[in-house]
């Protein structure tokens, strides 16, 4: 593959990799590059139009919601409706899944998406990087009914592709079909994404942290071990640096690139975590692992919990392999359940 591929032609030349594909995932990759196109176009506007501040809602969850939460919500829900390219959708902003039916009333697709519109929204107002996560599964209920929530509880594991949107300096579609990750940059000048980071890799060792050192007294005790390992670390003369963004996409994209963790634990104010299983930590996982990274929940691998419920939180310890792995030792050291 030569280095200035669009992200269209990829699309092509790698839709051959999947055996018996009838170019239904290809279709659905395509569908997310138009309504990323659309959002970032929106995004960039911010400050310029009645874009910006809170929709006046609060989602299932209990977060206010920002305008650009229910516009990156729409963009998306309608782009993937209208083509009708899955069967369902799950989203961070939505009450329930939603059942897209075909205009005969069947749909015949077998895919389904779940996704976080816009990650990172109380960065918006600020000018800060926020961004769109997506993750695709395979249906697990006959095809041509309505799906259930039973498509959407399926292990991270069996992901077939999951991917992100990073509206920043440059804006970067980022995706994974299980063969590695790719980064494309938009060209906004004539709206198409280039194939600028082939074969993307987190560095086995990294020297980057990324947590809300905030909630610190919150925390459980094995995070504060690793936070001492790090100063201990830096007083032997190892050089670390903390940095958080406050939207996991970007500091995701930050620390795959450069090498670091990202770390949101349990805290007593936050007892499961903040971040959602099915919308941000399953799809972050498969990239992390796909990119030569490891994504766990202090003690399990993300991709190998079986969810129970669409909006799940769980805790979320990603990034380079040897940095997740001394974390996790530490973890080891105390019960999953101690009572902080
Ligand atoms: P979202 O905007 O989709 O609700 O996600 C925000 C998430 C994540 O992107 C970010 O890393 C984290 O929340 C920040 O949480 P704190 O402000 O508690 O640090
Ligand atoms: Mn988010
Ligand atoms: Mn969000």
């Amino acid at each position: 593959m030569k280095k200035h591929s669009t992200l269209g032609e990829f699309i092509i030349n790698n839709q051959k990799d999947f055996q018996g594909s009838t170019g239904e995932l290809s279709r659905l990759i395509n569908a997310i590059r138009l309504a990323a196109k659309v959002v970032n176009h929106e995004v960039n506007k911010a400050g310029l139009v009645d874009i910006l501040g809170a929709a006046g809602e609060t989602n299932i969850q209990g977060e206010e919601q920002q305008k650009l939460d229910v516009y990156a919500n729409d963009i998306f829900m309608q782009t993937l409706t209208n083509r009708q390219i899955v069967c369902g959708i799950a989203s961070e902003e939505e009450d329930d899944f939603v059942v897209i039916k075909g205009n005969n009333g069947k749909n015949d697709n077998k895919y389904i998406l779940l996704m976080d519109p816009l990650d990172g929204s109380s960065n918006v107002d600020v000018n800060v990087s926020v961004g769109t996560i997506f993750s695709i599964y395979e249906r697990v209920t006959p095809t041509g009914e309505p799906v259930t929530q039973d498509d959407f509880l399926q292990k991270g594991d069996k992901q077939v592709a999951a991917g992100y949107v990073v509206y920043g300096t440059s804006t970067m579609l980022v995706y994974t079909t299980g063969k590695g990750v790719n980064g494309f940059t938009l060209n906004p000048a004539i709206g198409t994404f280039y194939l600028s980071h082939p074969n993307m890799e987190f560095p086995k060792k990294g020297n980057i942290y990324s947590i809300n050192e905030a909630n610190y007294v919150h925390f459980p005790q094995g995070v504060k071990d690793y936070l001492k390992y790090i100063q201990n670390q830096v007083e032997k003369g190892h050089k670390y640096t903390s940095r958080y963004i406050g939207s996991l996409v970007s500091d995701f994209h930050r620390n795959m690139i450069k090498g670091g963790i990202y770390i949101y634990p349990t805290s007593t104010r936050a007892p499961k975590g903040k971040l959602r299983l099915l919308y941000e930590c399953n799809p972050m996982a498969f990239l992390a692992e796909q990119a030569n990274g490891l994504a766990t929940d202090g003690y399990q691998r993300i991709l190998d919990i079986q969810p129970t419920e669409l909006h799940q939180r769980v805790p979320f310890f990603c990034g380079s392999s040897s940095m997740v792995t001394t974390i996790k030792e530490l973890m080891s050291a105390y019960p999953e359940d101690a009572d902080y």
